[in-house]
């Protein structure tokens, strides 16, 4: 319920404030251009804006311009609006504010949630010191097809990591003082639903996927996101096997609201009513915003859709008051539970804007995440770590230096100017800094005039090359699909010229999704996968290059061998017709001349150590209903480095009355080992761990027999067994 005085105003309110408060429009300043992520903003001045405050037809705006822009809009809210119902200030902080952190999907490889809520915690003391209340994070979408651009911001293919990132996401930027807290941001789980789903990885493509999928797959994530307190969610832009989900009463009401009783808020998408039209859904924008109003849509962003035609939808009775007056109430429950009504401008503080952010320890926290991010796909010849002395280096490659290309796609506030590049990190980490050059070579699609034998001659001047190749930023990120998941032509090119001199090289992949990798990249002795890690990307990867501490991060995401096994994930089912591993075997289940396996799957990475699973322990082979299954291993460092293993637990469940995936991650740990070390790591399974979405689309469990690995990646052995659920 809201308190009396909120409520009161409620009853105070005209029809067309009501739509005001569920009328969310990008900001726009005096001054202001348009934008990419603006373009229908900046059609009106900020004068214009104002004015529309001040009428109370806004009940906020997002991705503006800082405190001052909204202590502005906050005081004429609050002075000159009829019922001073304060703004809402909301942005897309993805992965960071002006301090730029890993890319969503690098940090999931870490598995370290606690990582992940770290930095969305830091990124919400940064945004809300700008004035932002609400962020449009974290996008939860499982994704499984790696042409789609968009999984930079998620966490990959996994439903358990992408359940325990949601989880800590949501309270990072929550915070654990109370949203009230002038830190607090309020987080909005995105995109309802399974917008990862997209047919042959096109963003904004249909989605025709079974409910149990969905219930199985895509809904866990929103779960958690929910579970953990997000108090918002935002309808998806694609249709859901025929009906758009911004109109879509089954996901928005039926499952939402009755099943899961959320109780909070949800936006569209931008513009996502009005794109009913282009789906064919609707005829007009009337029909538009009655269908999103009433399938669950509380607001409407960027339309001004909802503004336009709800008055008259409700003055004709088209839309009941209760509706109207039940979305308006979740909106101003949210500016309560944010603290707005108390104090409308508690996260406006323009000094706090400048001394909040890109302190020395959230820049300390973009380094540690970044080289925590880094996945060592190869090493073959233990060539990483390198000397930090005595050897000549080459950076090679159109990511080798310069400021563009290091905080990655989605980074509304942050500067690829403010970060740290590769040749200024590899430096900073020599003794001599004059050891290491910085050649192009190539540009990310074209080979530079002379570019490749300028290269040729960095490379045999040198002792080692570090290759720093693979996708620009603009690449990945929202409409960015891709047919072909390949590092570009040139850059092969490129790479093929400096691996025929002979020289070791390093692969230092710059990447936004995960690669087809071939030819000389492949056969690099040395591969690292480094994404886009934010501010301080150059340090970072220097970290992992001389070994200040070793790579520990694991794939997110598979790799595989070529584009056209996309969508490709892990916990894929068995088919009639396994290949299985070894030879391509006739009339089985493989590509012409291709297994359908990864070239390095889910949860694959290497360490400086030597990592060995043995000993692996099921109790009595034995789990009852009520019951918990210990299983052991152990994981020892036959290294001469201290190691760092993502030890990981997956079962498979052998016969079911709906069949189930070849594997399924169910725990993992992450657990450091000194050189020469041994530990037995203990992993509790439950009956519920073994739930599965049945026949009748409600969780359930059957008994039976169940294989079982830990393992250090989704399709290596590590150490098998089996119990039974009895
Ligand atoms: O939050 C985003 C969404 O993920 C994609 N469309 C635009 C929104 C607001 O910027």
């Amino acid at each position: 319920a809201l308190p009396a005085s909120v409520e009161a105003l409620v009853a105070q309110m005209t029809v067309e404030e009501k739509a005001g408060q569920l009328t969310l429009m990008a900001a726009t300043w005096a001054g202001g251009a348009a934008t990419a992520l603006n373009p229908i903003a900046a059609t009106a001045s900020f004068d214009e804006q104002l004015a529309e405050v001040k009428a109370g037809r806004l009940t906020g705006v997002f991705n503006g311009n800082g405190a001052t822009m909204a202590r502005r809009m906050q005081t004429v809210a609050m002075r000159e609006q009829r019922l001073k119902i304060p703004l809402l200030f909301a942005a897309d902080i993805i992965h960071g504010f002006r301090t730029v952190f890993p890319m969503p999907l690098a940090e999931a490889g870490s598995f370290e949630p606690d990582l992940a809520e770290r930095t969305a915690r830091a990124a919400a003391v940064e945004a809300s010191a700008a004035g932002i209340d609400w962020t449009f994070a974290p996008m939860v979408d499982i994704a499984r097809d790696q042409r789609w651009g968009r999984g930079i911001e998620g966490a990959g293919e996994d439903v358990l990591l992408g359940r325990m990132m949601a989880d800590a996401r949501v309270r990072g930027f929550q915070g654990r003082r109370g949203l009230t807290a002038d830190d607090a941001v309020m987080s909005c789980a995105k995109h309802f639903a399974a917008y990862g789903a997209g047919e042959a990885g096109l963003d904004y493509n249909s989605v025709d996927v079974s409910e149990r999928t969905l219930r199985d797959v895509y809904f866990p994530p929103f779960q958690a996101a929910f579970a953990a307190g997000s108090g918002t969610t935002m309808a998806s832009f694609n249709e859901l096997s025929g009906v758009p989900a911004t109109a879509n009463p089954w996901l928005l009401d039926t499952v939402l609201r009755d099943e899961w009783n959320f109780d909070g808020l949800v936006v569209s998408d931008y513009t996502g009513d009005m794109e009913l039209i282009d789906h064919g859904f609707a005829a007009d924008a009337r029909e538009a915003t009655k269908l999103a109003f009433m399938a669950g849509v509380d607001m409407s962003m960027q339309s001004g859709f909802y503004i336009a035609h709800l008055p008259d939808l409700v003055a004709r009775g088209e839309v009941p008051m209760a509706r109207l007056d039940q979305a308006v109430r979740r909106v101003l429950a949210l500016k309560v539970r944010l603290g707005l009504f108390d104090n409308p401008f508690r996260r406006i503080d323009p000094k706090r804007e400048t001394t909040r952010v890109r302190t020395k320890a959230h820049l300390a926290l973009a380094r540690e995440a970044g080289r925590r991010s880094i996945v060592m796909l190869k090493n073959d010849g233990d060539l990483l770590p390198l000397p930090r002395s005595g050897k000549r280096i080459a950076l090679i490659g159109p990511f080798a230096s310069g400021q563009q290309n290091l905080i990655g796609p989605w980074n509304v506030y942050g500067s690829d100017a403010d970060a740290v590049d590769l040749l200024t990190g590899v430096r900073a980490a020599l003794a001599d800094p004059s050891l290491v050059t910085a050649t192009a070579g190539a540009g990310v699609n074209a080979v530079l005039p002379g570019g490749i034998e300028a290269a040729v001659a960095a490379a045999r001047a040198a002792d080692i090359v570090v290759l720093s190749i693979g996708e620009s930023q603009d690449m990945s990120g929202e409409a960015q699909s891709r047919t072909d998941i390949v590092v570009p032509a040139a850059q092969v090119a490129l790479a093929e010229a400096v691996a025929a001199t002979g020289k070791p090289i390093v692969v230092v992949l710059r990447n936004g999704r995960a690669l087809v990798l071939d030819g000389a990249v492949r056969n690099a002795p040395a591969i690292l996968v480094t994404w886009f890690l934010g501010s301080q990307s150059g340090p970072a990867i220097a970290d992992i290059l001389f070994g200040v501490e070793g790579p520990s991060a694991r794939l997110p995401v598979s790799f595989p061998h070529a584009t056209g096994q996309e969508p490709y994930h892990y916990d894929h089912k068995s088919t009639g017709r396994p290949n299985g591993p070894g030879e391509l075997k006739p009339f089985k289940a493989h590509y012409r001349g291709l297994p359908n396996t990864a070239a390095f799957p889910f949860g694959h990475g290497l360490t400086y150590g030597r990592i060995e699973y043995s000993a692996l322990g099921v109790g009595d082979g034995r789990l009852t209903a009520s019951g918990a299954l210990t299983v052991t291993a152990t994981i020892a460092n036959r290294g001469t480095r201290v190691a760092e293993e993502v030890v990981q637990l997956y079962i498979q469940d052998v016969t079911a009355s709906i069949t189930r995936p070849v594997r399924q991650l169910k725990a993992f740990q992450k657990i450091r080992l000194a050189a020469g070390a041994q530990q037995t790591v203990s992993f509790t399974l439950r009956h519920d761990d073994l739930t599965f979405i049945g026949l009748d689309l409600k969780p359930t469990v059957e008994p039976g027999r169940f294989r079982l690995w830990v393992a250090p990646s989704a399709e290596a052995e590590g150490v098998a067994g089996e119990f039974t659920l009895v």
